[in-house]
């Protein structure tokens, strides 16, 4: 469902993304973890057709990204690092800007509805966003990014600076949707949160992708016990570790 091949975006001579090459099937939570300055970030923004490659390829839903931008984003839901809302609008009016851009016309005002309901922001639609808390602006983001019924939703970084009922929202949320058939990529520096929602992570550290697989692939690659992936990642992302090599994926 996403597909990065060969993926690397230079900044000058600064490789943030460094030729990456992953796969996310259909259905999955895929955590994309990764220290602070990692590359998680840029990685998404080229996935999103917001910075273009040095090089490597992305596709979506089998669409190129480069090559096929609209069909690509036709299908896919994005939640930035940094969201930008519209502060002076209201929250239904924000979501009506949005669905909007996405063309979505048929049953939009019920879309919303039926949105602004689950995320329990009903109450609060007609007041200006500037008024809502960091929480509520958040789940109007969520909102926004789902009002096309996306088959992929990227995600970077939605945890911080969220309180924990918020979390165990956040994470249901990815829970229910992968169960719905939709394909969650979530990019995170929190292992708890990789623990806890996804099937499979790739660890990425200077712009490499430098393991990848399920929980037990890393607890292995790590050597160290179950449950104790925190320090598999600190291990695995240490300075002068040695690399494990190309990951455990599809040996
Ligand atoms: N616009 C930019 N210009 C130059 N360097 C950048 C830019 N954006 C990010 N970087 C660098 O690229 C690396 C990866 O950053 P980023 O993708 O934001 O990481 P993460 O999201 O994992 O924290 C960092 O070393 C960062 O300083
Ligand atoms: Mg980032």
């Amino acid at each position: 469902m996403i597909r990065l091949e060969n993926l690397s975006k230079h900044y000058g001579r600064v490789a943030a993304v460094d030729s990456l090459n992953l796969e996310v099937e259909p259905g999955e939570i895929f955590g994309f973890l990764g220290p602070n300055g990692a590359g998680k970030t840029t990685t998404i923004r080229v996935m999103m057709g917001i910075l273009r490659p040095t090089s490597g390829r992305v596709t979506l839903g089998g669409y190129d990204v480069e090559r096929e931008p609209e069909k690509a984003k036709a299908i896919t839901g994005f939640v930035p690092d940094r969201p930008f809302i519209y502060e002076k609008l209201s929250g239904s009016e924000f979501l009506k800007f949005i669905g909007g851009l996405h063309h979505v016309d048929e049953g939009l005002e019920l879309r919303i509805q039926e949105l602004l309901e689950h995320f329990e922001l009903s109450e609060w639609k007609d007041e200006l966003v500037e008024s809502y808390s960091h929480g509520m602006k958040q789940r109007l983001v969520l909102c926004a990014s789902l009002l096309h019924r996306p088959r992929i939703l990227v995600v970077d970084e939605p945890m911080v600076g969220i309180d924990p009922k918020g979390a165990r929202t956040l994470k249901d949320l990815f829970l229910s949707l992968a169960k719905g058939g939709t394909t969650v990529f979530l990019s995170t520096h929190s292992i708890g949160v990789a623990e806890e929602v996804c099937q499979r992570v790739g660890i990425i550290h200077k712009g490499k992708l430098i393991a990848s697989g399920t929980m037990a692939d890393l607890y292995r690659l790590a050597k160290v016990e179950e449950g104790r992936l925190e320090s598999a990642f600190l291990e695995l992302t240490r300075d002068g570790a040695s690399p494990p090599g190309p990951g455990t994926e599809r040996p």
